[in-house]
């Protein structure tokens, strides 16, 4: 891999408080992780423990993982499941737009807890695809939004990390939401590090019950189902409509 590496002109590496490593997009001026939960803790934390927690015992999970970004929730995932032993097989489906960013991860000074996909991560970059007896991963470059109208009651999981909601407003409207619940199971649990009204609203549109997650060392996330989550304490969003009666949903 010679001299190359991962910093270019519009993506450049900054090290997290958990000490992972993450990225900065002069394109979007944001982080792809909350530089203060730390980059491995937030995917851990926000996205991938909560959804196993839910869904531990299937054997068989469909994953949809907006965006991919530098893969942290995919691979968190992959490894959090070995460690666990869950003995899960699992498919995880992810849509990228930044193909230059794809072409650049190999190069990625990812967390020691990643090392052993870094053959998986080279197959997936360079063909879209990789398969073995445990894992069957989709990198898809191209628009999510476009992606993800080719589902119809999929999904066991959704990890929704796009960019911000002000940044990526198109990733995150009640329309956007629509297709999202019906590329998901009915049972189906989503994951977001955002806790903004507007984002909620948004789901609760869409028949998702609101959820959230809390705990030490990360700020406050919110996770939703299309059923009822137990061991999650429910945001009342009646009261929180009616705290807020300007609060709107984005809408595309
Ligand atoms: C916050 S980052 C994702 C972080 C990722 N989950 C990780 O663990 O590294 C958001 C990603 O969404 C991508 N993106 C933005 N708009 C998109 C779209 N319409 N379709 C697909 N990807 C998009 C960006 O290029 C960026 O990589």
């Amino acid at each position: 891999m010679g001299m190359q590496k991962f910093d270019d002109q519009t993506h450049t590496i900054v090290q997290s408080s958990d000490g992972s490593f993450t990225a900065y997009s002069t394109e979007y001026g944001e982080h792809y992780h909350s530089t203060k939960d730390g980059a491995l803790q937030e995917s851990l934390q926000k996205h991938v423990i909560p959804a196993l927690r839910v869904k531990r015992e299937k054997k068989e999970l469909n994953i949809l993982d907006i965006c991919f970004g530098l893969g942290f929730n995919t691979l968190a995932t992959l490894e959090y499941i070995e460690r666990e032993g869950l003995g899960c097989r699992v498919s995880i489906y992810s849509p990228e737009l930044d193909s230059t960013l794809i072409t650049s991860l190999p190069y990625f000074a990812y967390p020691r807890e990643f090392e052993k996909y870094r053959d998986m991560l080279i197959e997936l970059v360079q063909t879209g695809r990789y398969l073995d007896e445990s894992w069957d991963v989709e990198l898809f470059v191209g628009d999510a939004r476009e992606y993800i109208k080719r589902f119809e009651n999929h999904f066991d999981i959704v990890y929704q990390d796009a960019f911000s909601p002000a940044t990526n407003p198109i990733l995150w409207t009640q329309e956007y939401f629509a297709d999202i619940a019906k590329a998901m199971k009915s049972d189906g649990v989503l994951t977001t590090y955002s806790i903004a009204l507007s984002t909620r609203l948004a789901l609760y549109e869409n028949g998702f019950r609101i959820y959230l997650n809390e705990g030490e060392g990360y700020r406050k996330a919110t996770i939703a189902s299309l059923g009822t989550l137990e061991g999650f304490e429910p945001v009342d969003m009646e009261h929180k409509i009616a705290c807020n009666p300007e609060a709107k949903s984005l809408r595309d």
